[in-house]
């Protein structure tokens, strides 16, 4: 019985999409370079990402992680959102396009 109660609460919590908390955590390694709101030119070399659409936000990242996206320091867009799946993305684009 423990162990199906476990499983459940298991399933559950991985099929809860993200909310603005989890999106807000996901963007703290962001604000060093992008800024809190997505308001700074990141390395003097970004857009303002507060400032893109929400489709050309997720479509950049999901570029940065196949390389098909991205200017002179896109390795390093690289290494930062690698490791972002899908719903992570669009959490993200979320929370810092309004
Ligand atoms: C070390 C600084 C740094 C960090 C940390 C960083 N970025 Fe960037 N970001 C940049 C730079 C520089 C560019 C421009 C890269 C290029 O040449 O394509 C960029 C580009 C982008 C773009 C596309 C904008 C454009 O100019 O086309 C988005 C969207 C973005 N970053 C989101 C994020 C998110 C979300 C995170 C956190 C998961 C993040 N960045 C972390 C520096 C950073």
């Amino acid at each position: 019985m423990k162990k199906v109660l476990l499983a459940t609460v298991v399933a559950l919590g991985m099929f809860t999409s993200l909310n603005a908390d989890d999106a807000a955590t996901l963007y703290e390694k962001c604000v060093i370079c992008h800024g809190k709101a997505g308001e700074k030119v990141a390395l003097g070399k970004s857009k303002i990402i507060k400032d893109m659409s929400q489709a050309d936000f997720i479509a950049s990242l999901k570029g940065y992680q196949d390389g098909s996206y991205g200017g002179a320091q896109k390795g390093l867009m690289t290494a930062q959102v690698k490791s972002l799946d899908d719903a992570q993305i669009e959490a993200i684009a979320k929370h810092i396009v309004k």
